[in-house]
């Protein structure tokens, strides 16, 4: 009691106003300019049915020069069809600002006959590059971590004018847990802007309906002008967008767009499309928002699932049992297996002596039957030769008979002659 008394006593000593300017204010510059030393890593997904043009609006959106306007890659459409789960990296630098963008591309879904599970790669990649910045963490030396967690994905949604589908459902309501889901409207310009409105609303009151939770944009704290523009671009969400890999030329100035024999659909015009707005909202305004929120809601839950033991889908896995349990289990597991594997090569070698058997049967039967076969031609044979014989000796009698002389005399005559 007496040291806390002291203690106390000398912290309201030394409580006192400073005389002059000591400086740590400027203790958020050092973390800003150590930020900005360092620079930001930001990894963007799409996600969707195959054919919406995930492709192109990342290709539309980072992997072009997007500060050097007039040098975008010349009229190509040909973008292959995503079948793997494709990383780039884009370096972007403004004002000295580095941001390290990796955009994953995802093969599109819904083109198999059966889509049940079509969600596993996407969130395997999620959960792997959560796992790695777990094991990272769980070092003893744990300096500089590179963040390669997938901060943002953008869901893409078809635009059929007839909401969600029951995969889009399924699939947003399996990932808003792992990852900050961002829905856009693919191939906005298929729609009327009324159009473009009432689905909106309608998709809205669906991932409300079917408790998704997307990331919500939060509200900027001051009021200002730019507040008030920022407000307006949430208000967009789900973002329609257009892409495309082409450059046309409108009033004398190069635009990314797609043309139509009507008019030309521009990308970044915000008249046409909300690509600008989410290009924006996703790495200006609320870069660090989404990385917060993946490291403290995100990451946080998949390390609770991990630490709790339990799978990507909630349930428990072998390895929360107590690790003496667990080995009896094994243990069990392989005597099963070891019998399993007894029976199965007992009945092999039951099917094999079988089979042998019948060969040998198969063998001394076909023996027989040819020795059969034999024995009956040699019989055949042996009547015939004697028919033959049969009829010859008819033949001679008849030959004696009727010379009145046994060829035996006839032969003995010949013979005394021939002496002569
Ligand atoms: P997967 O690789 O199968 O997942 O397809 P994806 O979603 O990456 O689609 P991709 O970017 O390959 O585009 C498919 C087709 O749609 C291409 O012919 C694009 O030119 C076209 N396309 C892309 N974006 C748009 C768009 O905004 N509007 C229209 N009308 N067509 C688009």
């Amino acid at each position: 009691t007496t040291t806390n008394n002291t203690s106390q006593a000398t912290m309201q000593l030394k409580r006192k106003e400073l005389d002059g300017y000591v400086g740590f204010a400027n203790l958020p510059n050092q973390v800003y300019r150590k930020a900005v030393k360092k620079g930001f890593e930001f990894t963007l997904m799409v996600v969707g049915e195959s054919g919406l043009g995930k492709s192109t609006l990342i290709n539309s959106m980072f992997l072009s020069d997007i500060y050097n306007q007039d040098q975008y890659p010349g009229p190509s459409m040909r973008i292959k069809k995503t079948v793997a789960v494709e990383s780039t990296k884009v370096l972007l630098k403004e004002n000295g600002v580095n941001l390290t963008l990796t955009v994953v591309d995802t093969p599109g879904f819904g083109d198999a006959v059966d889509n049940s599970n079509c969600w596993a790669p996407i969130i395997d990649f999620v959960e792997s590059k959560c796992e790695e910045y777990l094991t990272a963490e769980s070092r003893v030396h744990r300096k500089a971590i590179p963040d390669t967690r997938v901060h943002s994905c953008l869901y893409f949604i078809a635009p059929s004018g007839h909401g969600l589908k029951p995969l889009d459902v399924e699939f947003m309501q399996r990932l808003c847990d792992k990852v900050n889901i961002i829905p856009v409207i693919a191939k906005a310009d298929t729609m009327t802007p009324e159009e473009i409105q009432l689905f909106k609303k309608q998709i809205l009151n669906e991932i409300a309906q079917h408790k998704i939770k997307i990331y919500d944009f939060p509200d900027p704290l001051e009021d200002d002008e730019e507040v008030k523009v920022l407000k307006q671009l949430k208000n967009r969400v789900p973002f329609a967008v257009v892409g495309a890999n082409t450059v046309i030329e409108v009033d004398g100035k190069k635009v990314r767009g797609r043309r139509y024999p009507w008019g030309i659909a521009e990308v970044e015009n915000l008249e046409h499309c909300d690509f600008i707005a989410l290009r924006n909202m996703v790495i200006r305004t609320h870069l660090q928002d989404l990385k917060d929120i993946t490291n403290s809601v995100h990451y946080e839950n998949y390390r609770c699932r991990k630490l709790a033991g339990l799978g990507s889908d909630g349930k428990v896995r072998l390895s929360n049992k107590n690790p003496l349990a667990q080995m009896e289990e094994e243990k069990r597991e392989h005597d099963l297996k070891m019998k399993k594997m007894e029976a199965e090569m007992e009945q092999v070698f039951e099917m094999k002596v079988k089979e042998k058997k019948q060969k040998l049967k198969d063998s001394e039967q076909e023996l027989t039957r040819r020795h059969d076969d034999r024995k009956k031609a040699l019989d055949q044979q042996i009547r015939e030769l004697e028919e033959r014989r049969r009829a010859f000796e008819q033949e001679k009698k008849e030959w004696e008979e009727s010379n009145n002389i046994t060829l035996d005399e006839l032969r003995r005559r010949s013979l005394e002659a021939n002496s002569k």
